[in-house]
């Protein structure tokens, strides 16, 4: 929940011209995912340019009585090409299970647009031994959405002792249950899904963690706030 018109304005077109300046990098696909309400200042902002954009949640409902919510079909009509799904916010505070994860998950990519599904242990999970298990449930009613729907998503791991924290995963911390990921998605035909690492990425850690096997890229949060910066992460 951060950024204003104001704010905005700046961090999208010192993005849009880095990029632009630089030339997008090879092989790397950059997104920007606003609050819901700034998606036309984002869709106007960016259009035309290398950068595509997505939303921080969606709803797992089609249409309806469901007041608050945004449906993937109205994401759609702003050409939203993402959805953050299941992010540990979502899951802390709003209560989110998995079985709704996989359910938004399911409802954005039958608007075409691809889920960014976010898995993350907490700090307890972790010193009591049971990060891998934590991910595997977590991802479990997603894997079972099948091998077609999963190969059309990303998943993105973000230990949730270190969103926001500056307590960033060490790289080798990160692969292991990057590796651990894969071999969940290799396991039903989709290891090729990219997986993104997040949790206080910057332009200082991002290199050493995209130089591990299973890291794909990164999701990033207050590192982005700043153009500078988050161009940085997409040339590490
Ligand atoms: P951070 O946030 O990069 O500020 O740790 C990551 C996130 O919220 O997903």
């Amino acid at each position: 929940m951060n950024g204003s018109l104001a704010a905005n304005e700046v961090l999208l077109k010192g993005i849009r011209e880095g990029v632009e300046n630089a030339g997008a990098p090879v092989n790397c696909t950059i997104a920007v995912c606003p609050s819901f309400p700034y998606l036309v200042q984002v869709s106007q902002a960016l259009a035309g340019s290398p950068i595509s954009w997505g939303a921080q949640d969606v709803s797992l409902q089609e249409s309806g009585a469901f007041t608050g919510e945004v449906s993937a079909a109205m994401l759609n009509d702003f050409n939203c090409a993402w959805a953050l799904v299941g992010h540990s916010e979502r899951r802390a505070l709003h209560g989110e299970t998995s079985e709704q994860v996989a359910l938004k998950a399911k409802a954005a990519l039958a608007h075409h647009i691809t889920p960014v599904v976010c898995v993350g242990e907490t700090l307890q999970d972790r010193e009591q031994g049971n990060t891998l298990a934590v991910i595997q449930a977590q991802l479990a009613p997603v894997l079972a959405l099948g091998e077609q729907a999963v190969n059309k998503m990303v998943i993105a791991y973000e230990p949730v002792w270190a969103i926001g924290t500056g307590l960033t995963a060490s790289p080798e911390q990160a692969q292991e249950v990057h590796a651990y990921i894969r071999a969940q998605l290799n396991a039903i035909g989709a290891g090729n899904v990219q997986i993104l690492y997040g949790g206080s990425v910057k332009a200082a850690n991002a290199g050493s963690l995209f130089a591990m096997n299973d890291i794909d890229g990164a999701l990033v949060g207050g590192a982005a706030l700043v153009a500078e910066e988050f161009l940085n992460i997409t040339t590490a």
